[in-house]
């Protein structure tokens, strides 16, 4: 499956607040998944940010008037855009429009468009905090729960406005995200999916550590498709950058001791594993208390060797599907089907990681796919969250329906 965005209709909703600088972005990460989008304006955004900005964003003609004789592509088609929306976002939302869109007022096109939508409805609110907390505001907001629509919640910080708060905008990233999650098929409701992801850290002395450059973006993306597919997810990570994914219980460990005891505290109540995380095969015998000094001459470390989780799963693993990983410098096919067998796995992924564009640190990856009884697929060069909705779609295939 491609994101879940690619060849989508939607439509977005700009009002007339600070914020609206932030919907340029938006609409820039949607094209850039493929999604075709629209964009519709209040009299007020435009205030704000000018409609050509968005329609040579978009491609399209901005939607700004019900009645712009000048433009009659955008303006009396409003009822074939909610026609042929997959959905609509709203970023940012204003108290007006969300009290305009709870009570059923039509008296701009925004607010006109939006009764005749059908398809999910996604509301970004972002205003003053005094506002967003007012008790008109918040019932609202209620009451377009109640009507089955998707309203985010405003992240807390300082305003444009001067004061402290909830309010703001959520991040482009973010509202995208949500819309991803929002039109993704829900194929894998009721099951409960493990993720590792990122290196792990095995200290020397309080200041140093044996580590790999795993940037967690594989596993997260994995995680990531997975909760957006209805899935209940536990992600194991070892340190990244990365941000929690919404709605993902995140377990943040450091050396491979600790992912052994996260994930086996989780294994039972689990029904797919996925281990995309770079475990250190080795940690050294002896961490230091204080920083190591330098000496004149040679010094040696003597290194111990972690477990292999990989294996114990495939040792221990009942009902799991167990998928692995494989970075490997040559020899893939020889190396990853080794590992399928040896740790009892029902799927590899492999990956070259000294291929530009693939492995370590990279947005994109590619891989080769092994099966039990030797079969194999090999996939183009794609971004890391293609790559993991494949590898879903593919155990999906592979695991008996209930
Ligand atoms: O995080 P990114 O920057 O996006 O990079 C992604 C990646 C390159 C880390 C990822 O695509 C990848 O290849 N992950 C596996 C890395 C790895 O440790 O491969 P391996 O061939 O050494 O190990 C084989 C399997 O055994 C892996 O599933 C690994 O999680 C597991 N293992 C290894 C050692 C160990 N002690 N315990 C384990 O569970």
């Amino acid at each position: 499956m491609k994101n879940a965005i690619h060849q989508k209709n939607i439509v977005l909703g700009v009002c007339g607040g600070i914020a609206a600088y932030k919907s340029v972005e938006l609409l820039r990460l949607m094209t850039k998944k493929g999604a075709g989008v629209r964009v519709m304006m209040t009299p007020h955004a435009c205030e704000f940010v000018g409609p050509m900005t968005f329609a040579a964003l978009s491609g399209k003609p901005v939607c700004t008037d019900l009645f712009d004789s000048r433009n009659t592509d955008a303006s009396i088609r409003h009822i074939e855009w909610a026609q042929d929306a997959h959905a609509v976002v709203i970023a940012p939302a204003t108290a007006n429009l969300l009290g305009k869109y709870a009570n059923g007022t039509a008296d701009d096109a925004l607010s006109t468009f939006l009764l005749a939508v059908t398809c999910p409805v996604i509301l970004c609110p972002s205003m003053n905090s005094n506002m967003y907390l007012s008790p008109p505001v918040q019932r609202n907001l209620e009451t377009l729960r109640r009507d089955g629509h998707t309203v985010l919640e405003p992240g807390a910080g300082e305003l444009a406005c001067g004061t402290s708060g909830p309010g703001r905008l959520p991040e482009p990233e973010q509202i995208l995200d949500r819309l991803m999650a929002c039109l993704s098929p829900k194929d894998l409701t009721g099951k409960r999916v493990l993720v590792t992801a990122g290196p792990t850290q095995e200290p020397i002395d309080p200041v140093r550590f044996i580590s790999n450059p795993s940037s967690g973006k594989m596993g997260y993306a994995i995680a990531r498709a997975a909760e957006y597919r209805g899935a209940e997810v536990v992600l194991v990570s070892g340190p990244s950058a990365l941000p929690d994914p919404l709605n993902v219980k995140t377990v943040r460990i450091r050396t491979a001791k600790e992912m052994a005891e996260a994930v086996f505290a989780h294994l039972d109540e689990t029904d797919i594993v996925i281990k995309s995380a770079a475990v250190s095969d080795y940690r050294p015998k002896e961490v230091a208390e204080h920083k190591i000094k330098k000496g004149e001459a040679e010094t040696h470390m003597i290194l111990e060797q972690n477990e292999d989780i990989l294996k114990s799963i495939g040792q221990r693993k009942k009902h799991q599907f167990l998928v692995g990983f494989a970075a490997e410098t040559q020899s893939l096919r020889d190396n990853a089907s080794a590992k399928l067998e040896k740790k009892n796995l029902d799927m590899i992924v492999g990956n070259i990681v000294i291929q530009p564009g693939s492995g370590f640190g990279s947005d994109t990856n590619r891989v080769t796919l092994f099966y039990r009884g030797g079969t194999q697929e090999a996939l183009e060069q794609m971004d890391k969250d293609t790559v993991a909705h494949i590898i879903l779609d593919r155990v999906m295939e592979r695991i008996p329906p209930k």
